[in-house]
């Protein structure tokens, strides 16, 4: 496993984190499967959310973790909030906020969150609201650091200028076939591609310069997570480089698309959402593999890009 030192935040976090979106599928016994796997991979941060299977993942999660025997102050638990799909809002009200950490907490079983971020922006959010909310639950100790998710940088500025504590992650959507992420810094100014189009504000850059880390969500999907890329005939010439270098590195076709991501500068979190102990197995050997700049351009270009 390969760890990094979060800017004002967890330090020794794995680079690979499990995503427990997919938790609500498993029963008691094979969640705490996965949980231990994880953790005997190496994997110390484990991912939430108040929407994941409407709080289903954190009670699930919650009770196969006491089960594991895993000392809690050895694992990095996160969970953010925001995203009401019963109520068909985003929300990020002081009362919200307070509210769904409150729950968090009683379904997960756990006395803090080692991190706490904003789901998705509440178009009508109020950021002295929410910096009083996050200094309540700061100083309770309830949370240890904050973040958000899908946030442009704008959104954080305007954040960070109420908000005293500092905001440490942004966890977007990052993989091989949706990486707009990388993409718009190389084709600015190009009219001849909708790649151009500046869809984050040039988030990268802003969380480079401002020691936010990010997460990609989803590492191993295309489209809006509508299935894996790897193994996909949709993606002939992707998998092709991808199973030359697979067996290059003697590890899985998943491996080298997640080393892709843990291979940027930008020292990105991958967030894993297998519930499969084999799949998460091979994943985990990324960390083995370190992509030339040769080899890590030509993912990117067999995954559609094109040099300008
Ligand atoms: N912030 C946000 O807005 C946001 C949005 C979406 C997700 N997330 C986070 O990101 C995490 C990961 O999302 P994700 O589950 O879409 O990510 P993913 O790791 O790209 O996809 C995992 C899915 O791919 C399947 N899969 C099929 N073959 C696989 C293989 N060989 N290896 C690994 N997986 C394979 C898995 O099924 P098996 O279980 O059968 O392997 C699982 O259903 C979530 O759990 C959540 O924590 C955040």
């Amino acid at each position: 496993m390969k760890y990094i030192d979060v800017s004002n935040g967890p330090q020794s976090a794995s680079a690979i984190v499990m995503g427990c979106m997919r938790m609500p599928e498993l029963d008691a016994k094979q969640a705490e499967n996965i949980i231990s796997t994880a953790y005997s991979l190496g994997i110390n941060f484990f991912d939430h959310a108040t929407c994941y299977g409407y709080g289903e993942a954190e009670t699930r999660f919650g009770e196969a973790f006491a089960k594991t025997g895993i000392p809690r102050d050895k694992v990095y638990i996160q969970s953010k909030c925001g995203i009401y799909p019963k109520r068909k809002v985003f929300d990020w009200s002081k009362e919200a906020i307070l509210t769904s950490a409150d729950e968090i907490l009683s379904r997960l079983k756990t006395d803090y969150l080692d991190a706490f971020l904003l789901h998705r922006p509440d178009l009508l959010f109020e950021p002295e609201e929410v910096a009083e909310a996050f200094d309540i639950l700061y100083t309770s100790g309830k949370v240890r650091s904050f973040g958000v998710s899908n946030l442009m940088p704008m959104q954080i500025e305007l954040l960070k200028k109420y908000v005293k504590q500092p905001l440490v992650f942004d966890q977007v959507q990052l993989s091989l076939d949706q990486s707009q992420l990388i993409d718009q810094a190389l084709y600015m100014n190009n009219k001849t591609t909708d790649m151009a189009y500046s869809m984050d504000g040039s988030l990268l850059d802003y969380c480079r310069l401002n020691d936010i880390t990010i997460q990609a969500w989803s590492p191993l999907q295309y489209g809006f997570f509508k299935g894996v890329f790897v193994d996909n005939p949709d993606f002939p010439e992707l998998n092709e480089v991808l199973g030359e270098l697979a067996e290059t590195y003697v590890v899985s076709k998943t491996a080298i698309a997640i080393a892709w991501i843990l291979r940027h500068p930008a020292h990105m979190q991958a967030i894993s959402g297998t519930m499969n102990p084999v799949h998460l197995t091979e994943i985990c050997d990324a960390c083995k593999v370190n992509l030339s700049r040769e080899e890590w351009y030509r993912l990117y270009l067999a995954s559609g890009k094109f040099l300008p």
